[in-house]
């Protein structure tokens, strides 16, 4: 302990960036290391000059916190260059850090879901609206609390504290979000990539800070091989629009709570009940099979069928787009400071399923996507060969 003490002690007086409590870390890492998080105190001294340890022990005092804690066979079970790099290290332990006290009596039930901010906020990993931190989805399945979007199941197995802290133990170390491309490959949505590249709309995707896509299946867009058939590139072009929330992401907890407006200018409602969450855009309705899929700059709902709404108003899209990215609609979704953490989000309203180990989004008939992907193909060149 008297090693970590000074260590903590040297950087105090080097490390500009930190401004954190030396007593409190050094009481906290003592606890971890007394109560068999010998892993996670390691962790934490080997990347402890990292921006994102320094993130997260700058803000571990103070008022109540969660603490996702990895016992040691979850560190354990990690590949060894997941530790190696002590900045990805530290990104990835603030994301362990939840704002606010999440007791297991906090997390809501299956098919409802559980958002919580984290402090993970390195900008070249995370680029949400207003430079909010990234947030993590919960739910209680079968009886035990699961942390979503992880490659296996992950599960919280128990409980203590220190100081304001509530701990909440993990089995497996929480993996952070990818971009929206490797959501949609590892959702299988393939059909869909396929028809954002045809559209030249992946990159606007990508390049977004704050987005909300309603992802359909593949299985959705073979269903919708024929309206796809019956419309032109600019028709095509508005439906996918319509998908999209430009410049906010819109956690499944509070959907049915704001009014939100398309990239193509129209608005959605929402409808739930103990069976789903469903959304309607235009005369379209789709059922929401797996809702909170979290991304480097959104969150992605996946629904079983193509909202076929063609309508498009430019002008309502532009000015949703100006009130979600102004100072105000960011501030009216933020407490505390810039970059900091928003009010928990609970509700619910949610998707269905919890995890990838879990869930299946299943091609059954690959011609048919195939098929569908071709209208659109076809569709986009015979537009193309007009011009
Ligand atoms: C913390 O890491 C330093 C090396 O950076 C090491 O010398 C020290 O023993 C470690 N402290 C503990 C308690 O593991
Ligand atoms: C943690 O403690 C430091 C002082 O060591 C203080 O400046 C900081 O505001 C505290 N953080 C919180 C979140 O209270
Ligand atoms: C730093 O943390 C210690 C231990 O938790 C606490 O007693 C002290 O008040 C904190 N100091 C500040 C400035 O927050
Ligand atoms: C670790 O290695 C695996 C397999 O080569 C790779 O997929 C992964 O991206 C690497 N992770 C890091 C953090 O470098
Ligand atoms: C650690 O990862 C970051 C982000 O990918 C990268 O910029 C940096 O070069 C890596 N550091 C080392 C030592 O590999
Ligand atoms: C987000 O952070 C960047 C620097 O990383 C800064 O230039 C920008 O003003 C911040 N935006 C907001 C809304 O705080
Ligand atoms: C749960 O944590 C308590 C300490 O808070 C400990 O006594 C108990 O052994 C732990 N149970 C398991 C299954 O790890
Ligand atoms: C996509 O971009 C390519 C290359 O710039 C262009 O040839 C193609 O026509 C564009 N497609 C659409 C649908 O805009
Ligand atoms: C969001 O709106 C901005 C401003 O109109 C635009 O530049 C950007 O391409 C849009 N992104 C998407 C994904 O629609
Ligand atoms: C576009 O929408 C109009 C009415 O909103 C509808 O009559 C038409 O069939 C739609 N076009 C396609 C290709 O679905
Ligand atoms: C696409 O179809 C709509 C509705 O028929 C029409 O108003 C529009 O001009 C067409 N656009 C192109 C590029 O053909
Ligand atoms: C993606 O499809 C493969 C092959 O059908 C399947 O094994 C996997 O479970 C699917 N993934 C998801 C998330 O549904």
């Amino acid at each position: 302990m008297f090693a970590k003490t000074l260590l903590l002690s040297t950087l105090a007086a080097t490390a500009a960036a930190q401004t954190y409590n030396t007593t409190f870390a050094t009481g906290l890492l003592q606890f971890l290391n007394n109560n068999g998080f010998t892993s996670l105190a390691d962790a934490i001294n080997t990347s402890i000059d990292s921006p994102g340890t320094i993130n997260l022990l700058n803000n571990v005092n103070g008022t109540s916190k969660t603490l996702l804690a990895p016992t040691n066979s979850a560190f354990n079970g990690l590949a060894a260059n997941a530790t190696s790099n002590s900045t990805l290290l530290g990104d990835r332990l603030s994301y362990h850090l939840l704002a606010g006290s999440f007791p297991a009596s906090s997390f809501a039930t299956s098919p409802s879901h559980t958002i919580a901010r984290t402090y993970f906020n390195d900008p070249s990993l995370v680029n949400l609206e207003g430079n909010k931190t990234q947030a993590v989805a919960f739910s209680i399945d079968g009886g035990a609390t699961r942390v979503l979007n992880q490659n296996t199941v992950v599960t919280i197995t128990n409980t203590t504290s220190y100081q304001n802290l509530l701990i909440q133990v993990v089995d497996a170390v929480i993996d952070t979000p990818g971009d929206l491309a490797a959501a949609f490959d590892t959702y299988n949505l393939t059909a869909l990539l396929t028809v954002l590249n045809q559209l030249n709309f992946t990159e606007a995707l990508l390049a977004a800070r704050g987005i909300t896509v309603f992802a359909p299946t593949d299985q959705a867009l073979a269903n919708a091989a024929s309206a796809l058939q019956g419309a032109n590139e600019t028709q095509i072009a508005t439906v996918v629009a319509n998908h999209v929330i430009n410049g906010t992401t819109v956690y499944s907890p509070v959907l049915g709570q704001g009014s939100y407006t398309s990239a193509g200018g129209q608005g959605f409602s929402f409808s739930s009940n103990s069976s789903g969450t469903w959304v309607t855009s235009g005369s379209a309705t789709a059922r929401v099979v797996q809702a909170d899929v979290i991304v480097k700059n959104g969150v992605v709902h996946i629904i079983d069928s193509v909202l076929f709404n063609n309508n498009t108003n430019p002008a309502a899209a532009s000015s949703a787009y100006s009130a979600y990215t102004s100072t105000a609609g960011q501030n009216a979704q933020q407490t505390g400071a810039v970059g900091g953490p928003t009010p928990t989000e609970t509700g619910p309203i949610g998707g269905n399923n919890n995890n990838n180990a879990a869930i299946s989004i299943r091609m059954v008939d690959q011609s048919a996507v195939l098929s569908a992907v071709a209208v659109v193909a076809g569709v986009l060149s015979g537009a193309a060969l007009l011009i």
